[in-house]
């Protein structure tokens, strides 16, 4: 397996993988890698010749005041299981390689940027459109794969591929769980024991709420009310938001009565969790 953080290194391999008429597929981390990152490495892998992850926490997708500083590092044990999972490449670059210090070009996408984690995160997406742009560009991935527990993210990028014609398919994978429902993520290890006991409130509210649609429920104020006051139960639970949105356009809606994104982001005690559901599928294709 290929570790390398320079851009120019990747390029080189890219153009010969193409030269071959090899299908290349790009799964974009920030690193600490789960089980989570580990199915779409084995999905990336599954549907192509050759596989790149990159390993990079983003300085410029965190606001000031947010955890960019103590965001959880082990670059070796991410290139143990990238290796282990038959990963081609690794992207680990230093930000001075991914931004020149006079960078003045960015990335965004309107509209479905304006709710959701968009109101507390309000430069979030931007800077992750502007990365994932750059490594489209890097490794000319044929397809890119994204996870629905980031499920704004997953929407807002697919959006920017359609506007912006690149050529790359974006494949959504469904979130991973651990045994209590909690949704895999590299914050989790924020969370001391109680936290991280308290933190399943999420899914049990979320899985009330899921049951309510199916079994007819349209109303989506009453399916919201459900899920904060389940949420509330919990004393170390603070709510940021508890929304439901159109799938597509991420837009609230009052009625369901088309697919939609359910979606919470939770504080535990100071660390914030987010979590969701949809119904409809994941990928146009399905
Ligand atoms: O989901 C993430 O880990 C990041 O937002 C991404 C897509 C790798 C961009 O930095």
């Amino acid at each position: 397996m290929i570790r390398t953080g320079e851009i120019a290194e990747v390029k080189k391999y890219v153009r010969e993988w193409k030269r071959q008429g090899l299908t290349i597929g790009l799964v974009p981390t920030m690193g600490y890698l789960h089980e989570g990152h580990a199915s779409l490495i084995r999905r990336a892998r599954e549907d192509n010749d050759r596989v790149i992850v990159s390993d990079f926490v983003n300085p410029i997708q965190f606001g000031p005041k947010e955890d960019l500083a103590v965001y959880p590092r082990d670059f070796d044990a991410d290139c143990r299981l990238c290796e282990s999972l038959g990963a081609d490449l690794v992207f680990h670059p230093e930000p001075e390689e991914m931004y020149a210090p006079n960078a003045c070009t960015h990335v965004k996408v309107d509209s479905l940027t304006e709710h959701l984690c968009g109101v507390t995160r309000p430069f979030h997406f931007q800077g992750v459109c502007t990365v994932v742009t750059k490594l489209f560009h890097i490794s000319e991935a044929d397809r890119a794969y994204f996870g629905q527990k980031d499920a704004q993210q997953l929407a807002v990028i697919r959006r920017m591929v359609r506007d912006l014609n690149f050529p790359i398919e974006i494949i959504g994978c469904p979130i991973i769980r651990e045994e209590d429902g909690l949704a895999k993520s590299s914050r989790n290890t924020y969370l001391n024991a109680e936290e991280r006991k308290a933190a399943t409130i999420l899914y049990k509210a979320l899985k009330k709420g899921h049951e309510m649609i199916d079994a007819g429920e349209t109303d989506a104020a009453k399916v919201k009310d459900t899920i904060r006051s389940i949420i509330g139960t919990e004393p170390r639970a603070t709510i940021d938001y508890v929304e439901i949105v159109d799938r597509d356009e991420l837009q609230p809606i009052e009625t369901i009565d088309r697919p939609v994104l359910a979606a919470v982001a939770v504080y535990i005690g100071k660390d914030r969790l987010i979590d969701n559901f949809i119904t409809g599928s994941l990928n146009e294709k399905e």
